[in-house]
């Protein structure tokens, strides 16, 4: 795993988004893995200044997002589907054709996973943009989650649903279960750039990082991939 710590996350989202730029400017057919929650917002935003301001272009450009809660509708304001369009899609020129993301409100969500997995089977992707869960999860695969995985619906752990109350008006609201992307599925990635900020993250980035590789902590499994690179600031990278 390549290490790049950085002082303020202004730069690391800036250093990161280059990736994402220079992969879209290297190949405008790229397929590009997308994730939601704070921590790729900063890189989101420099994509968007990025496009208005030196038009990269994005109409050739495949989307795939890691997760969706359950069961949880589109439209819904904290739906992964919203969040995308919001912070990022809305505001580049992706085509809405070329966008996938898991469905959290299929009726019937076997079906639901047996097609999102077929997509990325038959869809390589270049890149992957990961956070962390401060217990280690990456997408929703939650400590557990067998590292062959491939796209499931997982209960998602008591403290994601605290970790990510925040978005929500109280912790009834979060929901209980999330579709993801399996490990597997991200392992098959060509390159990972995985962003990590806070101090509440540092243990997990120490055991992703220098721990043994065990299903207990799902991003160490990130130790069997060959093109990793981190993005932390001081207080995520502490225990290194
Ligand atoms: C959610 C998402 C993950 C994300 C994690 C960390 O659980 N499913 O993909 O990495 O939150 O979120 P944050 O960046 O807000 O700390």
């Amino acid at each position: 795993m390549e290490i790049r710590i950085f002082n303020n996350y202004e730069e690391l989202s800036k250093c990161a988004a280059n990736e994402i730029i220079k992969q879209v400017k290297t190949n405008p057919t790229s397929t590009i893995g997308f994730a939601t929650g704070s921590s790729p917002i900063g890189l989101y935003k420099c994509l968007i200044k990025d496009h208005k301001e030196n038009g990269t272009d994005y109409t050739e450009i495949r989307s795939f997002n890691l997760d969706e809660y359950y069961d949880i509708e589109k439209s819904n304001p904290q739906s992964y589907f919203n969040f995308m369009y919001e912070n990022l899609f809305s505001h580049i020129n992706i085509r809405n054709k070329n966008i996938n993301i898991p469905s959290g409100h299929s009726k019937d969500m076997n079906e639901e996973v047996y097609k999102y997995n077929q997509l990325l089977k038959e869809n390589s992707l270049d890149i992957q943009i990961l956070g962390i869960g401060s217990n280690g999860h990456i997408g929703f695969n939650e400590p557990g989650t067998k590292h062959d995985q491939e796209t499931h619906v997982i209960e998602l752990d008591q403290q994601t649903r605290e970790d990510n109350a925040r978005f929500f008006n109280s912790i009834d609201e979060v929901p209980t279960h999330a579709i993801t992307m399996g490990i597997k599925n991200i392992l098959d990635t060509k390159k990972i750039i995985l962003i990590a900020t806070g101090k509440k993250k540092a243990e997990a980035i120490k055991g992703m990082v220098n721990g043994a590789i065990t299903e207990d902590l799902p991003a160490s499994a990130l130790q069997n991939h060959d093109n990793v690179i981190l993005f932390l600031d001081k207080e995520a990278s502490r225990y290194l």
